[in-house]
């Protein structure tokens, strides 16, 4: 492999040269998803923000194209969304229905000190190859708040109005309007609520219905920015609650993770997935401020998360979000060993040379104290996946994963606290430098990077003091 290609992923997007952070404008738009990215063209740092493009008709494989969105005389382009204006309701599109992108201009030179940052406008009559900026941009400013940015836009259907959830330092504003020009102000979310360890950053709001019930439920997704005096970095929280059209209210108070893991930030969902579908998809950076300039990939920067479908569990009172792959990765593995009704005990070595990899485990512990599944990636760069009994925890391990050394942070465990230890299924999805575990069918997700020289070796399963079994299990390899 080339410098540039190590570490390169398969199932994950990343751009072909350069810098890359928060997923933009994701939407589905006449057969095809849009990913619009922070992106800088000069340098595979972060550095003056633009619009990068890449678009899919699986969610899965991505075309980069050129970039969308360019710096002008209002700054540069920070992270936002884009909506269907199938109604016409901006009049940009008197003949048939176009993309509105909705992002912050971030102005920061010698007269903006601190910056400014305000929303703005650009549309698309080309299904989101070109765009033309409104021309009275911006469209929502502010005098005193020096955060205020990340606008995610979405039509409400009960007041018949636009919304928009906005960051604005460690709260999270609701601004509705007709036309996506003229904003008006609604409320304020987060006081006293939450996590506020860091800026708060990229929300988005939206609705679930609740599995197995009629009910549903509003969903805040809220990304909190690094904060050096915590090891955690960047990370992302949610509230469950309702929204009445002016007010989200969360039903809660404890604190809400979204990924336990360290490399799942700014993610928000795509806009306009049909009806007939009927998902709420998102995806996310699959970094951490923390190390994200650091890490050791050559010419290039960043990767996002896998496509997930989000719903909602209820689990004893508490109402949790769930996440999974999409559907449309199953395709990707067509070959399958199968695993059953096997007992452990020490350890048993499956052979999985693959450049990625999917693993599927419905384990019941007998009597083992610790127990888990190691990834060989080779001989000698190992990523563990623990369970602890006796502390109730899934841990992630990374410290032997391959190459680290550019964070102290990096090496750090990734931890879950778990209910129940004894019972519990695993989804692990394998790439190039990253490994994504969902369990108990997404009730808990962990993200996380890994540097190791190659995907996968080997996989082994294992078990201290006792036994653990595997009702069922898959290794599933790549389609040939
Ligand atoms: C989140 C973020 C956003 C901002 C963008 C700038 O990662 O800090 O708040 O719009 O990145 O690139």
């Amino acid at each position: 492999l080339s410098q540039v290609q190590k570490y390169r992923p398969h199932l994950h997007f990343s751009p072909q040269e350069n810098w890359m952070n928060d997923p933009n404008g994701l939407i589905y738009f006449k057969g095809e998803y849009h990913l619009f990215f922070q992106y800088n063209p000069n340098d595979s740092k972060w550095g003056p923000m633009h619009w990068g493009h890449a678009v899919s008709k699986d969610l899965v494989k991505w075309t980069e194209l050129p970039i969308a969105l360019y710096p002008d005389e209002n700054g540069t382009i920070f992270s936002g969304s884009a909506v269907v204006d199938w109604n016409n309701t901006t009049g940009f599109f008197p003949d048939e229905p176009g993309l509105v992108a909705i992002f912050t201009h971030h102005l920061e030179n010698e007269v903006y000190i601190p910056p400014k940052q305000s929303q703005s406008l650009a549309y698309s009559y080309d299904n989101g190859r070109t765009w033309v900026k409104y021309q009275h941009n911006p469209v929502l400013e502010h005098d005193s708040n020096v955060d205020f940015r990340d606008p995610k836009v979405f039509w409400h259907h009960s007041s018949n109005k636009w919304m928009m959830v906005l960051a604005t330092g460690q709260t999270i504003s609701i601004y509705s309007s007709p036309n996506l020009i003229d904003w008006c102000f609604e409320s304020e979310f987060g006081d006293n609520i939450g996590s506020h360890d860091g800026v708060w950053e990229c929300p988005d709001l939206f609705e679930l219905q609740v599995e197995n019930s009629e009910e549903s439920k509003w969903v805040l997704f809220v990304s909190i920015g690094d904060n050096p005096k915590f090891e955690k970095g960047s990370l992302t929280q949610y509230f469950v609650g309702t929204f009445n059209g002016s007010v989200f209210q969360a039903e809660h108070e404890d604190e809400k993770w979204l990924d336990y893991g360290k490399d799942n930030y700014a993610g928000v969902s795509f806009s306009d997935i049909p009806v007939e579908d009927g998902r709420r998809i998102y995806l996310g950076w699959m970094s951490n401020w923390r190390y994200a300039n650091e890490v050791p990939t050559q010419g290039w920067r960043s990767q996002m998360t896998l496509p997930r479908e989000l719903g909602i569990r209820k689990v004893k009172d508490s109402y949790s979000v769930i996440q999974k792959p999409v559907q449309e990765l199953d395709v990707y593995f067509t070959r399958k060993e199968v695993i059953n009704n096997k007992l452990i005990d020490k350890e048993l070595r499956y052979d999985f040379d693959e450049s990625y990899g999917m693993i599927t485990l419905n384990i019941e512990n007998m009597d083992a104290t610790k127990y888990g599944v190691d990834i060989h990636h080779t001989q000698s760069n190992v990523t563990s996946i623990i369970i602890d009994t006796q502390k109730q925890l899934l841990i992630l391990d990374r410290k032997n994963s391959g190459m680290n050394s550019f964070s102290d942070n990096f090496s750090m465990p990734q931890e879950i606290k778990l209910f129940d230890t004894q019972k519990l299924k695993l989804n692990l999805v394998i790439d190039s430098s990253s490994i994504e575990i969902f369990g108990n069918g997404g009730e808990f997700a962990l993200t996380s990077l890994v540097y190791p020289d190659k995907a996968c070796e080997e996989i082994s399963l294992h078990a201290l003091d006792g036994e653990m079994k595997v009702e069922e299990g898959y290794l599933l390899k790549p389609r040939t």
